[in-house]
């Protein structure tokens, strides 16, 4: 049997949980793989009562001959990064589930791990538990990848999930996910949709050898989302989602992150509390649906595993060090549906001033619903064809200008 020396920098939950995956799983690892996988040792500033071999320096485990593979645990890019390079150069495999620092620095870790002939692996980067980077890599390798629709904070997720099946208020359920742990230190990174743009730019990046800038990837969360939207919504047959979309689309790539309104019927639709699901379309494959944990020790433990695993048997894995730069479309050009939610007054001729506008500005539109009028305005949803986001914007812009609209309410993508 193969002998595995693993080292963790970092022993919060995620490394804790890696530990106790090789102490739990170590017979069904060795039975399955033919690996012997120990933990040599562990690096932390804090001083642990743990059952293993503790040093605070990261050097020692990285300048450890024995040590094959080190696990970095610690999040965020400082000291990450540094800690990453180091041990590349040390010819370490690295396993990660960091999805910050593979996001900003992906193709400088690619180089450091080609040149030195180990492998950088961050299964656990996106979708926690969710087989997804290496089915891409590998499973799907003969395929042309069109399209990945992905739901992959399960914090949003559980936040809209509630509000829609319990009628509750963003803020309770913000609270309630970061009570049952599934929130980022900083919830912004969750609800302004942050960390999903870290996993869209690290999805694209693999489904299309790319190098996708994070920054690039057109980003709003689900701040502005209210009670009044989700249930419109649910009665026109849709459900509110913040969905990270990667798409060719004429050799550009469209990426962004953005609430959506999903048909009821669609395969993302029901993923439910903070679970994860990556909806990935590929010819001649079709579509596949990767549902799983995004989060939690257990998942993302099993994630590094296996990423441990395939650095331990596989040979220099050094394709994606030539990843090139991405055409990505600006948000502008893309095309899409949309769901718009406007206050107007109560009187003749509004319907006649705002479809004038849309005319102008070239939004065609597919339905108006009228809803409840609190004695001075009504409600409008407006459900547009699909349109060039530059004409919607600047038909919202025009509007904004317009007596016959109160408010504009909510502009909601959609997903037809
Ligand atoms: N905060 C993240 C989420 C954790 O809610 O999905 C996993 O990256």
């Amino acid at each position: 049997m193969k002998k595995v020396y693993v080292g963790i920098i970092g022993f919060g939950n995620i490394g804790s949980a890696v530990a106790e995956f090789i102490k739990k799983n170590h017979q069904v690892i060795a039975a399955n793989t033919g690996l012997d996988l120990e933990l040599k040792k562990v690096c932390d500033t804090r001083q642990l009562k743990i059952a293993y071999p503790l040093t605070h320096q990261y050097t020692d485990i990285i300048n450890d001959p024995e040590i094959a593979v080190v696990v970095e645990a610690i999040g965020g890019t400082v000291p990450a990064k540094k800690i990453i390079l180091a041990a590349l150069n040390q010819k370490k495999h690295v396993v990660t589930p960091n999805k910050e620092v593979v996001a900003k620095h992906m193709k400088e870790l690619l180089a450091a791990a080609a040149k030195n002939k180990v492998q950088l692996l961050f299964e656990a980067s996106v979708g926690g538990g969710i087989p997804i980077i290496q089915p891409i890599k590998e499973s799907l390798a003969g395929n042309n990848i069109s399209q990945i629709y992905g739901i992959v904070n399960g914090t949003t997720n559980y936040i809209l999930f509630k509000m829609s099946s319990e009628k509750m208020e963003f803020a309770s359920a913000l609270k309630q996910a970061q009570d049952k742990g599934y929130a980022e230190p900083n919830p912004k990174a969750d609800i302004e949709g942050y960390d999903a743009a870290y996993k869209a730019a690290i999805l694209a990046s693999v489904a299309f050898k790319a190098e996708v800038n994070w920054q690039a990837v057109y980003r709003e969360g689900i701040t502005g989302i209210t009670q009044e939207d989700i249930q419109y919504a649910k009665d026109i047959g849709y459900v509110v989602k913040l969905l990270a979309i990667a798409q060719k689309v004429d050799e550009k790539i469209d990426i962004r992150v953005h609430p959506a309104l999903l048909p009821a019927n669609h395969a993302l639709a029901t993923v439910a509390d903070n679970y994860n699901a990556i909806y990935v379309k590929g010819t001649p494959v079709g579509p596949l649906m990767f549902y799983g944990q995004g989060a939690g020790g257990g998942p993302t433990a099993s994630a590094i595993i296996s990423d441990i695993i395939a650095s331990a048997n596989s040979k220099f894995e050094i394709r994606n060090s030539t990843l090139k730069k991405a055409k990505v479309r600006n948000i502008n050009e893309v095309k899409g549906k949309f769901y718009i939610r406007l206050e107007v007054p109560d009187r003749v001729g509004v319907l006649a001033g705002i479809s004038k506008v849309f005319a102008q500005k070239k939004v065609s539109i597919a339905a108006v619903l009228q809803k409840e009028s609190n004695g001075q305005f009504v409600t409008l949803i407006i459900l547009t064809d699909k349109v060039v986001e530059k004409n919607l914007r600047a038909a919202l812009a025009t509007m904004k200008k317009l007596s016959v609209v109160h408010k504009i309410g909510s502009v909601i993508r959609l997903i037809a």
